[in-house]
């Protein structure tokens, strides 16, 4: 039997107490897929006297990261701790001391890649973090592996678990918005900030991993337009329905092969496609390859084991050599495509929903086409349903879903229509995936 591979795990919370129970309760079945023993030597944490939800061996959960850097039997690395500061410390010394890094930690390759794929090539060393993005689904394999041969030209996913668990439960029991966010907290489901959850920037982090991998492209989060869930309102939610949609929140890339448009936004997303379908804190992500065509991949997003189960696969990767080839050969995080940009957002083709607070009173509805016609954008379809008998002359709501336009266009039609005095309240308005 070939030497143990020793596992040093950074954070035992959600994530990390799915990893050890699999290390230690299917031991047989981790050595039998990785050719040799896979030992959980350490695990580092914050406060030892904290309740875990797995039970670790007597004298493996310490608070001393140096002492466990120190020990010649730790192989590999697992840093599930979370955050960016004392996560990118540890990492960088993990791979300073000849470790290989397993990570989950999408702010933390969003923010640091760069520096840290170039301390792993610099000492040799790999690094696999195929937690990082969609939970359960091995989407990082299939696009840096399995998709190898394609030239990508889009990236359409649903790639936040929580935001995704609020908005199933917001449409279908009309759950409130605070407390379906408590429960995927309790759930484990939410980041320690559940911040970065509603307000998208998760999704930008993942979206910048996944841009990395499909187009060569280096992009920080912060110059991906987004948009969270926080601000949906339970009436657009209806409307989305009524006409046929669910609102979904969408992270999205397109390469024309020399920029590449890239948001998250809350989008209506047309029932009965499979990403519409997506429920609860599933993930989906869409590839589109020039060889492959469209493909698409779905699982559970988030939560203790799913992500245990990427977590562990990138562990046996690690221990049978898998990992350090491909990422010797890929060279992965390197910036190789450096002429491709950002294309402005202002530029991307969409069709929009627009809902509109306005005067019940003649010439309102013409006004509107007006304005949108002036950025030459046209109607598709009008929900207006009558103001209650009782309340003439006060406000209706204005639905409108438009033809294809130009993100600029559309908004500048929009301030125009703000401005106007027969509307009530600034205008709402999500795009539309077909
Ligand atoms: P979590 O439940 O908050 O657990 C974090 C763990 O890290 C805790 O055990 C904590 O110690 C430890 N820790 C944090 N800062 C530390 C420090 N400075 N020194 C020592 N230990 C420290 O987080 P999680 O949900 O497992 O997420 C971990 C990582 O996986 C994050 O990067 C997250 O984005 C990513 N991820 C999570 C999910 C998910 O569904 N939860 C899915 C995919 C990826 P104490 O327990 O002592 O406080
Ligand atoms: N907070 C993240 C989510 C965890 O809800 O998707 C998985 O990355």
């Amino acid at each position: 039997m070939a030497e143990p591979l020793g596992i040093a795990l950074l954070g035992c919370g959600t994530v990390g107490s799915g990893v050890a129970h699999l290390l230690l309760n299917h031991a047989e079945r981790m050595t039998r897929r990785a050719g040799r023993p896979v030992w959980l030597k350490h695990v580092v944490v914050r406060d030892p006297a904290k309740q875990r939800d797995c039970e670790l061996p007597p004298g493996v959960l310490t608070t001393d990261l140096d002492k466990v850097l120190g020990d010649p039997d730790v192989d590999v690395v697992v840093e599930l701790a979370g955050g960016t500061t004392w996560a990118r410390q540890a990492a960088l010394a993990a791979l300073a001391t000849g470790r290989d890094l397993v990570t989950a930690n999408k702010a933390l390759l969003a923010r640091h890649g760069t520096e840290i794929f170039a301390a792993a090539h610099q000492r040799g060393r790999a690094v696999a973090f195929e937690a990082a993005v969609a939970g359960g689904i091995p989407i990082i394999g299939a696009i840096s592996q399995g998709l190898a041969g394609n030239q990508i030209s889009s990236v359409q996913g649903i790639l936040n678990g929580t935001c995704n668990f609020i908005l199933t439960a917001m449409t279908e029991r009309g759950s409130d918005y605070a407390g379906t966010l408590a429960e995927a907290q309790r759930l484990g489901y939410a980041e320690a900030d559940p911040t970065l959850d509603v307000d998208g920037s998760d999704a930008a982090h993942k979206l910048a991993v996944l841009v990395r991998l499909a187009f060569g492209m280096a992009v920080s989060p912060d110059d991906i337009d987004r948009r969270g869930i926080a601000e949906i309102a339970a009436i657009d939610i209806r409307y989305a329905v009524e006409l046929g949609y669910v609102i979904k929140l969408l992270a999205e890339a397109w390469s024309d092969g020399e920029s590449v448009a890239l948001h998250v936004s809350p989008t209506l997303v047309r029932k009965g496609t499979p990403l519409a379908e997506t429920r609860d804190a599933f993930n989906a992500v869409k590839v589109t390859g020039d060889a492959a065509g469209e493909t698409l991949f779905s699982g559970a997003g988030a939560g203790m084991m799913p992500t245990a189960s990427a977590v562990v696969a990138d562990i046996i990767d690690l221990a049978t050599g898998r990992a350090q080839l491909m990422f010797a050969a890929q060279r992965l995080w390197q910036t190789d495509a450096g002429q491709l940009t950002v294309r402005r957002s202002d530029e991307v083709l969409s069709r929009f929903y627009l809902r509109l607070t306005v005067a019940d009173r003649p010439g309102v509805l013409a006004e509107v086409a007006t304005l949108l016609a002036m950025e030459g954008i046209s109607i598709a379809s009008v929900i207006q349903h009558e103001a209650p008998e009782d309340a003439p002359g006060q406000s209706v709501v204005l639905v409108a879903m438009t033809h294809t336009a130009k993100t600029g266009r559309f908004r500048a039609a929009l301030a125009r229509i703000n401005q106007s005095d027969n509307v009530r309240e600034p205008g709402v308005y999500y795009p539309v995936a077909d």
